[in-house]
């Protein structure tokens, strides 16, 4: 059994070429950025920033921001690198195919299925509490079994998912319109909440800038931090190490940028503007992110922070609920916009997944008069609807984290290989200080990864072993690498 055979670089590229699998090339590396900031910013800075301060790292959570950013720095340099040299939909998967085989794509992919539909359906909850909040500002209440903390059904979640499938099975570039609509909006706000904030901050809330390190209630059972687990460590609040921890929870204020180079295949030069895309939309979120936390910091004591709306009411502290209202429909809108684009990443992998037949290939067709898979767009649209209309998330949310820090991880990897085993491939973008700044990548993120619960990691183990089994069921016997063996062009073992 030949579970390392790897689908070569050219063979990649080739498939793309299928006139039955070919995606519509449109987007630009403005696109790109749009889309990148789109699934960006959202929960993270909208609800994160507060709860983060507030419990673990006091005002200096712009420098765990900042930590978080510089993490998610090393490996988008290597998805950077991967994307400008195999520019075809799936990301990591793809890239993971190309460089350690087809058993370890396959895994890579699984894992991808689990980040983003969890993630789309988490924050279309969260979308959902927004508008919720929003309704009740303007005198209009939903029934609780619709809506409110522990719906029955979030109709409210699952009717945003099926407007957005809607906008993605019709065109991408539909999709990118109405994105650019949403982010601009989104990015108004933010920018409102820096320069307005900035009249009310007040010196004295940034003293002390790094809390005095206080030891946390020791959190038992699984739900402890796995570093915690294996090293007995207590968990501090506040501190050094609190900057550090809370670097690991708003992690999740960055996940989105390796979506970029799921749309490399839909770029009209994705060798110059993956690239520009990933990094382009890291740095300005990171910016962002470090300008909103040190404004809201300085406007309300840290220990006074909101967790579940903390700019809006920080505004309201303040004494200016008008602008509280319009930071919510920017949430909403910004929310809408992460939705969206974990929706469109999520098909493009399972697109990739189908296209090698490691999932059943007729799921793949494009649809001649949108140009999208559109069959698999709807199937995905349905799952998520499902998970974010019946399913309470919480802590499932980590799972998220995990998710993408391991993709990080094969990602950073990658690189190190296919420089060893394919150095002669054309790179439009490549990563500097290879092979010192991918290990530095796979270290930071570990790190990130041992400081999730015992649970997180659990549960993610447990998903990967049903995907073990449906590999060994079905994708092994299926793959396009055995359905055609006349033509080993694609093959190396
Ligand atoms: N980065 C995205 C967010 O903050 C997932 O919502």
């Amino acid at each position: 059994m030949d579970i390392f055979r790897k689908k070569s670089v050219e063979q990649s590229i080739r498939d793309t070429q299928a006139p039955e699998h070919q995606l519509r090339k449109r987007l630009t590396a403005l696109d790109l950025t749009v889309f990148g900031i789109g699934v960006i910013v959202g929960t993270g800075i909208f609800v994160l920033t507060g709860q983060v301060a507030k419990d673990t790292a006091g005002p200096a959570v712009a420098i765990s921001f900042v930590v978080a950013g510089v993490v998610c720095g090393l490996a988008a340099l290597c998805y950077a690198e991967f994307a400008s040299t195999i520019p075809v939909a799936g990301s990591a998967y793809t890239f993971a195919f190309a460089t350690l085989g087809e058993f370890p794509a396959w895994v890579i992919g699984w894992d991808l299925l689990l980040e983003l539909a969890l993630a789309a359906a988490v924050v279309a909850v969260g979308w959902a509490g927004y508008f919720d909040s929003m309704l009740t500002s303007f005198g209009v209440d939903l029934p609780d079994a619709i809506s409110g903390a522990h719906p029955a059904v979030n109709v409210p979640a699952m009717i945003i998912v099926a407007i957005l499938t809607t906008v993605l099975a019709l065109g991408i570039k539909l999709s990118s319109r109405v994105n650019l609509v949403l982010v601009l909006t989104k990015v108004a706000v933010v920018l409102l909440v820096i320069v307005a904030g900035l009249f009310f901050v007040k010196g004295a809330n940034y003293t002390p800038f790094i809390p005095e390190a206080m030891p946390e209630a020791r959190i038992e059972g699984l739900r402890a931090p796995l570093i915690q687990l294996l090293f007995g460590i207590t968990p501090v609040a506040y501190g050094v190490f609190g900057i550090f921890a809370a670097a690991a929870i708003v992690f999740f204020a960055f996940i989105g940028f390796d979506i970029v180079a799921t749309a490399a295949e839909e770029t009209i030069n994705p060798q110059r503007d993956v690239p520009r895309g990933i990094i382009g939309s890291l740095a300005i979120c990171t910016f962002l992110y470090v300008a909103v936390s040190l404004v809201v910091v300085g406007m309300q004591r840290y220990s006074e922070l909101s967790t579940t709306a903390p700019l809006s009411d920080a505004f309201i502290a303040v004494g200016q609920p008008w602008l509280a209202a319009i930071i919510s429909v920017g949430a909403i809108a910004g929310l809408t916009t992460v939705v969206l684009v974990l929706l469109l990443g999520q098909t493009r992998v399972l697109f990739a997944m189908c296209r090698d037949g490691l999932l059943p290939v007729w799921l793949a067709k494009v649809n001649p008069g949108f140009g999208t898979p559109a069959r698999l767009t709807v199937i995905i649209g349905a799952v998520t609807m499902l998970l974010a209309g019946f399913v309470s998330f919480g802590e499932l949310a980590e799972l998220v984290n995990i998710g993408t820090l391991f993709a990080f991880v094969v990602v950073s990897i990658g690189v190190i290989v296919l420089r060893r085993t394919r150095p002669d491939l054309p790179r439009a973008f490549r990563a500097p200080l290879v092979p010192v700044l991918p290990i530095l990548s796979v270290l930071a993120c570990l790190y990130l990864m041992l400081n999730l619960p015992a649970l997180t990691w659990l549960r993610f183990v447990l998903w990967m072993i049903l995907g073990v089994l449906l590999y060994a069921g079905f994708g092994y016997w299926h793959s396009r690498l055995v359905a055609r063996p006349g033509k080993t062009d694609g093959v190396s073992a």
